[in-house]
């Protein structure tokens, strides 16, 4: 993007806020929302959907499966999709663009390398940079054609655009070399189009909520005792997934920045009404608990074999540092900037370790948390595969124009240290756009200044 096209960006201006206070809702979780559509499309009949999520991620994934000949409607949060089967989709004559969102791409590469046609998928300049060899790789081993241009930082890396030739797959048995849902769901899809059974390991458990909602449609998986591994055998299988009405919870990552905001805000005290509370998401909360945050958080109904509830944070101003690692980081995974901010605001230097794949998300997240929280005044030392960061309870951060770098998630971690800044903070609203248009009218909601 030029200087001039950087200056012409709509902004959302930060200002020192008082305390947030009352409950709001969130739009609906994007990855279940993916999920949603996709899935919509290979059932057979009407889909009705509720709760959909409103970023630009997920109508990427609308549009692609429009241009594949799939018939959606989406109105706000609602949609009905008339899935079509495997069998229905139709070669694009267009490219299909999956935006800035990863998960489109990788999911459509696991669905496409069963259909017998050529599809080519592109992505804006953020996704035309992550890595997507991953996915390419086991998918040539079960049969199909995947090219795409040279990645000049990974031996047999490649990346967008990707070109695939699909159709005869047969399964095979995959250890993923790093914990991804999308490298997952992407195997379990050109699974369930493969002869013979398909097993895919994963060395940690990323979400599952591809498992539980194509289970949830009548398709052919399992998984171990202890979920690493997964099971797709489509033997028996008529192939058919049932159409069912699909009710979609909001989404907890886009409530981690309202959560982190009442936590470091003094005097809030904020609710968080009828979000996700998958256990594979929640480790953000996990995390405020462990930093002494004062949370309460209430599982109030199931959907779709996904639990859903209320989740209610006071500030206490008494937040002290942590440790992030392992199982935690995982489970936090797109929490960390979030959570970044929190511990600017904590006692102590919190550890951010075992995060190497935060390198390859929507930016470099480890480069973009040190650059932004250096521009506010904190201290931050990176590792390859993680961060040390000291905290400040009384810190008073520095305002100015945030680089998010094209990530939504660094645009609002940025945003939210901004509501105790003395100074104002600059953000490029259309990254925020891509998961949580919503951002700033919620926030403003509950007392936040920012327009
Ligand atoms: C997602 C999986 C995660 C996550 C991303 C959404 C999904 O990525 O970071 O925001 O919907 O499957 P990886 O699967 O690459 O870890």
């Amino acid at each position: 993007m030029s200087r001039a096209q950087e200056n012409s960006r709509p902004l959302l201006r930060v200002r020192r806020s008082p305390a947030l206070r009352g409950a709001c809702r969130v739009p609906g979780d994007k990855s279940i929302s993916h999920r949603a559509l996709l899935f919509g499309a290979l059932c057979k009949g009407e889909v009705e959907i509720r709760g959909l999520g409103l970023g630009g991620d997920n109508a990427s994934t609308a549009a692609a499966l429009r241009a594949l000949g799939v018939s959606l409607q989406v109105s706000g949060s609602s949609g009905v999709v008339h899935g079509t089967g495997f069998a229905g989709l139709r070669e694009s004559a267009a490219a299909l663009d999956c935006g800035n969102s990863g998960t489109t791409m990788r999911l459509l590469c696991g669905l496409l390398a069963g259909r017998p046609f050529e599809s080519t998928l592109t992505g804006d300049p953020s996704l035309s940079r992550r890595p997507m060899g991953r996915v390419a790789k086991p998918l040539r081993l079960m049969g199909a054609s995947i090219e795409g241009r040279t990645d000049p930082t990974r031996p047999d890396g490649i990346l967008p655009p990707i070109v695939i030739r699909g159709g005869n797959l047969r399964g095979i048995d995959y250890v993923l070399p790093v914990a991804s849902a999308q490298l997952k769901s992407a195997l379990v899809l050109a699974g369930l189009q493969a002869s013979g059974r398909t097993t895919i390991s994963e060395p940690g458990l990323s979400r599952d909520h591809t498992e539980r909602m194509l289970r949830f449609l009548g398709a052919p998986i399992s998984a171990d005792a202890d979920q690493r591994r997964v099971i797709v055998d489509p033997s028996g299988w008529n192939g058919e997934l049932a159409a069912a009405a699909v009710d979609i919870p909001g989404d907890l990552s886009s409530a981690a920045f309202v959560l982190v905001a009442a936590a470091i805000v003094p005097g809030s005290d904020v609710t968080v009404e009828h979000v996700g509370l998958n256990p594979t998401r929640t480790g953000v909360l996990d995390a405020l608990v462990a930093m002494g945050a004062n949370i309460e958080v209430t599982q109030t109904a199931e959907a779709m074999g996904e639990p859903v509830g209320r989740v209610r944070v006071r500030s206490t101003g008494a937040l002290r540092a942590i440790r992030i690692a392992g199982e935690m980081a995982l489970r936090s995974i797109d929490e960390i900037p979030a959570l970044a901010v929190a511990c600017a605001r904590a006692e102590g230097t919190s550890e951010f370790a075992d995060l190497g794949e935060l390198r390859v998300k929507e930016s470099d997240r480890i480069a973009s948390i040190a650059r932004e929280l250096a521009r506010a005044g904190v201290g931050l030392e990176q590792s390859a595969e993680g961060f040390s960061l000291r905290g400040d309870r009384a810190l008073s951060p520095r305002g100015g124009s945030v680089s998010p770098d094209g990530d939504h998630r660094i645009a609002m971690a940025s945003a939210v240290l901004g509501l105790l800044s003395e100074e104002e903070t600059l953000v490029p609203s259309e990254d925020i756009a891509t998961s949580f248009p919503t951002f700033a009218e919620i926030l403003r909601g509950l007392g936040a200044d920012l327009d």
